[in-house]
């Protein structure tokens, strides 16, 4: 049953490409995980859903799931070398189950897809933000006052509402999300290697040196200690809340990257000499770490100039300039902020659209220029449509239950695929590694032995699909549990 590297060259759906090196693949899969997820939404996420306890759910979720599924993912690439769909199926063959199995991957696929839509809505107000600051940088300079806080001579109130003012300024908002998403066309359009590989490896060095940097300003100038207490004390009864559970889940796939076809797609293009398992190890740690030293580095800011952590999606664009108001050098600080994590965002786009690109350029052996800038364009139009969601009260009444409830368009389309669409993709793959592939296939690949293959054994075969499964259900359907 074993699958040998020369074997997919056969297969018409087979892919072609591969990273050139070991340190490009870990760039690339790293880039991808490390984004929006940890420096946007996990903040947020831990702001409403009450600190420790979320935080704790997360970690949890990320060694336990996070972790296995991973190797999991790219495995399935690595041994079915085609787009995540063509992956999966040709493993069912190779197993003698059905491909009908690759849903699992195609699921995925439509989440990374919709993830994108609204992913670059935010990323616009990224630029947006990068703009402001150096609009501020180049006043402080010409005042002679660099050394001083951002914003000088503004009230909070006026800093607070650059965010709103942007919302109601629905042309610039579209502007910003379509130059993101042009950017994001164009790299994706040039390929594995001559785009998405070059992005990785430039920015994502740039990227960890400007983070560290702005840790270690806001560690020593915020207020670290209640950022301490607020990430980690817990309320025992949130740990036991089911929404607080889903939104954990979700967060930790979303943030890896996972249940959204893309780890399958990055795997496909693997070198056989590379180690699935330790690879995981990394680029897990990596982007937990990121999104744990993030909430360290914004809390300690939020903190110090006496903000509420509750901000949900605004807190890092309302929040943190007006805190920036308050910090030495803070214009400067706010545009490296920004800088950073507009890196962060697009190594993480090209991911999300390469998901859908690869699936189709392998599937009609079409162009990939041409296919990037088509579902770029659909993703356009559906973020553009979601945009208009910080500017009206309109609601969606599609799936009105649950987390569903009155939510408008960006809140539909985030706890869709965060809660629904990368779960029910990560279960899928579970089961179908855990139970359905073949065993020798599947050992080949993950490069493991011992005590650490068996523990990963018994958590995709057994715990995952477990633990997935449960919190889904009670977190759609927290009435069940009461
Ligand atoms: N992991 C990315 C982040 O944390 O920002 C988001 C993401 C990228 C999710 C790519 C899914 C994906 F396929």
């Amino acid at each position: 049953m074993a699958l040998a590297g020369s074997d997919a060259g056969a297969n018409p759906a087979a892919s072609t490409e591969k990273w050139s090196s070991r340190f490009a693949f870990i760039m690339a899969a790293v880039g991808s995980a490390v984004g929006l997820g940890n420096l946007w939404r996990f903040p947020a996420e831990t702001g409403v859903n009450g600190g420790g306890a979320f935080v704790i759910f997360y970690i949890f979720c990320v060694v336990l799931i996070g972790l296995p599924v991973l190797l999991s993912e790219t495995l399935i690439g690595r041994a079915g070398q085609s787009s995540a769909i063509e992956s999966m199926k040709n493993v069912a063959r190779k197993s003698g189950a059905s491909p009908l199995w690759s849903l699992g991957a195609a699921v995925g696929m439509v989440g990374a897809f919709l993830i994108l839509t609204f992913y670059s809505v935010i990323a616009g107000w990224v630029i947006y933000y990068a703009g402001v600051f150096i609009n501020d940088v180049s006043s402080s300079l010409s005042s002679g006052n660099i050394s001083g806080g951002a914003f000088a001579g503004m009230n909070a109130d006026a800093i607070q509402d650059i965010l709103p003012a942007l919302h109601k300024n629905a042309d610039m908002m579209i502007a910003m999300h379509a130059l993101f998403m042009a950017i994001t066309i164009f790299v994706v359009a040039r390929g594995v290697h001559g785009g998405i590989e070059k992005v990785a490896v430039w920015l994502m060095p740039m990227f960890f040196l400007l983070f560290l940097g702005v840790t270690i300003y806001s560690l020593s100038t915020g207020d670290t200690s209640r950022a301490l207490d607020f990430l980690f004390s817990f309320d025992a009864q949130r740990l036991l809340d089911p929404k607080v559970q889903l939104s954990a889940l979700g967060q930790a796939l979303f943030s890896l990257s996972l249940g959204s076809a893309m780890m399958i797609t990055y795997g496909s293009y693997a070198s056989r000499d590379t180690n699935l398992a330790k690879t995981s190890g990394m680029i897990a740690t990596a982007d937990t770490s990121v999104a744990i030293i993030a909430g360290l580095a914004i809390f300690p800011i939020v903190f110090a100039a006496g903000l509420s952590a509750e901000g949900g999606p605004t807190l890092l664009f309302a929040t943190l300039p007006t805190a920036f108001q308050s910090m030495p050098f803070g214009s400067i600080i706010g545009l490296l902020f920004f800088v950073m994590v507009f890196f962060a965002a697009l190594t993480s786009s090209v991911a999300l659209l390469e998901a859908s690109v690869s699936w189709a350029v392998t599937r009609f052996n079409a162009n990939r220029a041409m296919l990037a800038v088509g579902f770029g364009l659909v993703a356009f139009v559906i973020g553009t449509w979601a945009s208009f969601s910080f500017n009206s009260q309109s609601k969606l009444y599609l799936l009105n239950f649950g987390i569903f409830e009155e939510q408008n368009v960006f809140n539909f389309l985030d706890k869709l695929t965060g809660s629904v669409l990368l779960p029910v993709s990560a279960l899928l793959v579970a089961i179908f590694v855990g139970w359905v592939a073949d065993k020798q296939l599947v050992d080949e690949e993950n490069g493991m032995s011992g005590a650490p293959h068996m523990i990963w054994r018994f958590l995709i075969a057994w715990l995952c699909p477990l633990v997935i499964g449960v919190i889904l259900i009670t977190g759609l359907f927290p009435q069940i549990v009461g």
